[in-house]
């Protein structure tokens, strides 16, 4: 089987390539920037979304395609048709394809392109594996150094929970479903556990020794406080949106499917703001 996966220079490619390496696989590295790439000790080959002519020489051979979603709003469906469109004409067989929890009923903006481009992969017929990623904790700890600064933890989710995972395990989760066996199948991938914000900033509060409280905000407000950290506003409204949801139960899940698939308990959160503040 030849496999390939995208956004293997990305923060969560880098852990599945290292993860399916682990797993005995050779996975081809297709990357924007083959210099970054040199570390992953995989063959690398130059693909990039937005480029049609780096797609198809890319994919020659490849049956399996781990088609990691695009990080780059602008016009980001747009982008992933290109890769089906591609893969489908050099005959891959399948796409594993990193999605969004719940991505066929969430109402997260954020999930809108999850949800057409799974449309796009089942219309091409192309078998899939649609490995539907909740919230990555780091989502939360990437910020724990500004708010330690300022003294309080912002966000709009209310006391809703988030049933978070490590990157590492949703990485996992990759490397699992690489192999055959795993045809036609979705899974909603999420945190054995989960925390509000108010957990988030207890905990924090206990490993620094500061009183880090939770300041609820208006979306509106959220959203514009990211944009004074230099977020663009399309994705600042994406975000605070997306903590809305959280509040009404978009990021919880109790399946415990990731640790099924990946054979162990997933991250506790904790360890991952452990982690980030050591
Ligand atoms: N579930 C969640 O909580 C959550 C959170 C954040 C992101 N995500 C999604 O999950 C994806 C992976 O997460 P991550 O943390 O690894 O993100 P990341 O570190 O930002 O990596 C994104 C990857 O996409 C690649 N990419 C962007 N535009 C491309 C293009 N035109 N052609 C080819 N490759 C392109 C980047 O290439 P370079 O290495 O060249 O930059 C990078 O490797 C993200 O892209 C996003 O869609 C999910």
């Amino acid at each position: 089987m030849t496999l390939a996966i995208t956004g293997a220079t990305g923060q969560l490619g880098r852990l599945a390539t290292a993860a399916l390496k682990a797993r005995g696989l050779s996975p081809i590295a297709l990357v924007r920037d083959p210099a970054k790439a040199a570390d992953l000790g995989t063959e690398t080959r130059a693909f990039d979304y937005k480029a049609a002519a780096t797609l198809a020489p890319a994919l020659a051979g490849v049956k399996t395609l781990v088609l990691i979603s695009s990080n780059d709003f602008d016009d980001r469906m747009g982008q992933h048709r290109s890769v089906i469109d591609a893969a489908k004409a050099a005959g891959v067989l399948r796409i594993l394809y990193t999605s969004i929890l719940r991505a066929d009923t969430t109402p997260l903006i954020l999930a809108a392109d999850h949800k057409a481009t799974e449309e796009a992969i089942r219309d091409a017929g192309l078998t899939f594996t649609f490995l539907r990623n909740g919230w990555y904790t780091e989502n939360h700890t990437g910020s724990l150094g500004g708010a330690i600064a300022a003294g309080a933890l912002i966000g709009s989710a209310g006391a809703g929970r988030f049933s978070s995972a490590a990157r590492a395990d949703y990485a996992e989760a990759i490397a699992a479903t690489a192999s055959d066996g795993h045809a036609n199948q979705v899974y909603e991938l999420a945190g054995d556990t989960s925390h509000s914000y108010a957990d988030l900033a207890a905990e924090v509060s206990r490993l620094t020794g500061k009183t880090i409280p939770y300041n609820d905000l208006p979306a509106d407000t959220y959203a514009g406080i990211l944009q004074s950290f230099g977020l663009p506003a399309g994705f600042a409204h994406v975000l605070a949106d997306a903590d809305v949801q959280a509040g009404q139960g978009a990021l919880f899940d109790e399946s415990r499917t990731l640790s099924r698939l990946i054979g162990r308990a997933t991250t506790p959160w904790q360890a991952t703001v452990a982690k980030a503040l050591a």
